[in-house]
């Protein structure tokens, strides 16, 4: 039992849901970064709070709307693991080649790099858009479609990452993936119509 309560604490955060040790310093890692980024963000909020309130709007506007954008590119690159992972599954790539270049050693590859980095930068992009967010409330909440569409997607957004943990142990009955499809749909539309 002390023994078992031991190895766990050597192990660290989410010991018990990453069993590859690489992978779950990685994920340790960026989980990190990323509860700093939120942090730096906080207090660079707090220590230039009477500028960002005084700001002419649509510069300010401007500046929290560029973090989304940049946030939203991040979890395009997450979301690229399906179409890369779905076309690795389809048989019939194996015949594709260009001259000595087989398709699928080429898709391997991109798998292996998006299987990697596919956390990390869903962690990056949530640290990032954190700011987007609490920029945008910070100059008051409109009962708008923006506003409205933006708290809906953040809403979804907290489960997917959830079940993107239980989704290590194959515990998540496939609502990480009908989550991210619905977190793709939902910052389309806050993004793009509004
Ligand atoms: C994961 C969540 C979110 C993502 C990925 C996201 C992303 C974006 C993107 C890409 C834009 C357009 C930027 C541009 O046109 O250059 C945008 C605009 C905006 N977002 Fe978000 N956003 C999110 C959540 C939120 C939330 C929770 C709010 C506020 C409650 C919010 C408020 C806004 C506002 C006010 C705009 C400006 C719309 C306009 O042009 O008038 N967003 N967001
Ligand atoms: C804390 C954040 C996240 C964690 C821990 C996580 C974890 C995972 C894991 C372990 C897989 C399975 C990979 C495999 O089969 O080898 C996966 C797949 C996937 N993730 Fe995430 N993920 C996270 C965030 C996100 C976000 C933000 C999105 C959407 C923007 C997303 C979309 C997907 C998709 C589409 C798949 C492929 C479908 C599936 O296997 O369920 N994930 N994720």
């Amino acid at each position: 039992m002390k023994q078992d309560s031991l190895s766990q604490r050597k192990n660290g955060l989410f010991a018990n849901l990453i069993a590859n040790p690489k992978e779950r310093r990685r994920t340790n890692l960026f989980f990190m970064i990323m509860v700093v980024l939120i942090l730096a963000e906080v207090l660079f909020v707090y220590f230039n709070r009477q500028q960002l309130m005084t700001q002419d709007y649509r510069h300010y506007k401007g500046t929290f709307k560029q973090f989304g954008s940049i946030a939203q590119i991040g979890f395009y690159a997450a979301l690229s693991i399906y179409p890369v992972f779905l076309l690795l599954k389809n048989k019939r790539i194996k015949a594709i080649t260009w001259g000595t270049i087989e398709l699928k050693k080429v898709l391997q590859f991109i798998g292996k790099l998006v299987r990697i980095w596919h956390v990390p930068i869903a962690l990056l992009s949530t640290g990032i858009v954190f700011l987007h967010v609490y920029m945008a409330l910070l100059r008051g909440f409109k009962l708008d479609f923006t506003y409205s569409s933006g708290i809906v997607t953040v809403l979804v957004l907290l489960p997917l990452m959830y079940m993107g943990l239980m989704r290590f142990k194959r515990n998540d009955r496939n609502w990480h993936f009908k989550l991210s499809i619905t977190f793709l749909i939902l910052f389309f539309i806050h993004a793009n119509f509004s």
